[in-house]
């Protein structure tokens, strides 16, 4: 049997569940839902593919040592107690990044410092090695200190998650393709149903819509940081790649669509679809306003990331757009609509409470997932 990992999912905020589901569904071991986080075990092939097939995670991380430090001299043992030369080229790039809250140990750079030294010490002590050039790729650690307790992380992903590489031009407010995947996951909605964006933008729900349709693996077409660490070197990384190409369901794409009165985000919107190497005509894009849209379709549903109005000047615009919401929802009674906003007043402006709710962080910024049914 493979040698399995203990390993470390970053979630953001309310979306631990999403996450953990996730995981439990791609099949890896002991998954356990914390706060930010998931925990699970997963082998070198799991790993990897998990990479390439989650939708909700940022980064998928291995747990090399783990313990209570509330001194630099037992940060330095924690570090010291990792085999680190299994995973270290002669030439590797130490990248260390740092996270401290509610600990004794708070100074981020001296935490860098002296898990760098440790690294290099144990690199030293095991293979002999004595000058590290650091020019190859990087080994990226990243260690998190929380109330004491520390974890030594080694970040397989590398880029977030959330970067799956096809959206390289940004809108005004652009919606992380992470969050983008759970407002479609949240919403019920399942392939070969009708799903409409009416305020599109640059696409990312409607492109993570048609992802889950073809069953194409979000991060197919990107790197990962484990495919440059030498324990890996015996994975047949373009096999595995290759194995969910075979089980994409391209031509199932099909009922997506999406519109907006923008029609530079639209030019983006379709910059993206290729980008994601989608076929154009996958996915319907038109230019027009919300308060015109009629569709002859029957239960479809309706996802949306409108403005939020976070500037005073452009509130009531916005408040007027979430009644227009809710006479749009009124045109197509059979249709469920779902849209996220920071607004508090949006249920008020919309006119109608909803029939559920979920809390979700777009980056920093508190909001609600409105669901009327
Ligand atoms: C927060 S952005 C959506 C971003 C989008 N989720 C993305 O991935 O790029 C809100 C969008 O609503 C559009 N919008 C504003 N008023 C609209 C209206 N009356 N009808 C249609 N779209 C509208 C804006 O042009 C903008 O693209």
């Amino acid at each position: 049997m493979n040698q399995l990992y203990h390993c470390y999912a970053s979630a953001a905020f309310g979306m631990e569940g999403l996450v953990s589901k996730e995981l439990k569904s791609l099949g890896l071991h002991d998954v356990e839902a914390g706060n930010g986080f998931v925990l699970f075990s997963a082998s070198g092939d799991e790993l990897f593919l998990a990479n390439m097939e989650v939708h909700f995670s940022d980064r998928l991380y291995i747990i090399l040592a783990s313990g209570e430090c509330k001194s630099f001299e037992s940060l330095f043992q924690l570090v010291s107690s990792v085999r680190w030369s299994d995973f270290f080229s002669r030439d590797s790039f130490i990248d260390i990044s740092c996270k401290c809250s509610r600990s004794q140990l708070m100074s981020q750079r001296d935490c860098q410092s002296i898990t760098k030294k440790a690294i290099i010490e144990n690199v030293k002590k095991a293979t002999g090695q004595t000058s590290f050039p650091e020019s190859g790729s990087a080994l990226s650690v990243q260690v998190s200190v929380r109330n004491n307790l520390v974890r030594i992380l080694l970040n397989t992903s590398g880029d977030a998650l959330s970067r799956r590489g096809y959206r390289t031009w940004n809108g005004e407010a652009p919606l992380r393709e992470t969050l983008a995947a759970a407002l479609v996951e949240l919403s019920g909605w399942r392939p070969g149903q009708p799903l409409y964006d009416p305020c599109c933008g640059t696409g990312t729900i409607l492109i993570e819509s048609a992802l889950k349709s073809g069953r194409i693996a979000p991060g197919i077409n990107r790197q990962f940081a484990m495919e440059k660490y030498k324990c890996f070197r015996e994975l047949s990384f373009s096999a595995l790649r290759a194995s969910l190409k075979e089980r994409e369901t391209r031509d199932s794409i099909s009922g997506i669509s999406g519109s907006d009165i923008d029609p530079e985000a639209l030019e983006l919107a379709k910059r993206h679809i290729i980008q994601a190497g989608l076929e154009i005509n996958a996915i319907g894009l038109h230019n027009l306003p919300l308060q015109e849209l009629s569709l002859n379709t029957e239960n479809g549903v309706f996802i949306c990331n409108p403005p939020y109005g976070e500037r005073l000047s452009d509130q009531a615009g916005c408040r007027k757009l979430y009644h227009d919401l809710f006479l749009l929802k009124k045109r197509h009674p059979s249709w469920k609509l779902c849209a996220i906003s920071s607004d508090p007043a949006f249920e008020r402006s919309f006119g109608k409470k909803a029939d559920r709710k979920r809390r979700l962080y777009n980056g920093r910024l508190e909001c609600v997932y409105y669901i009327y049914d």
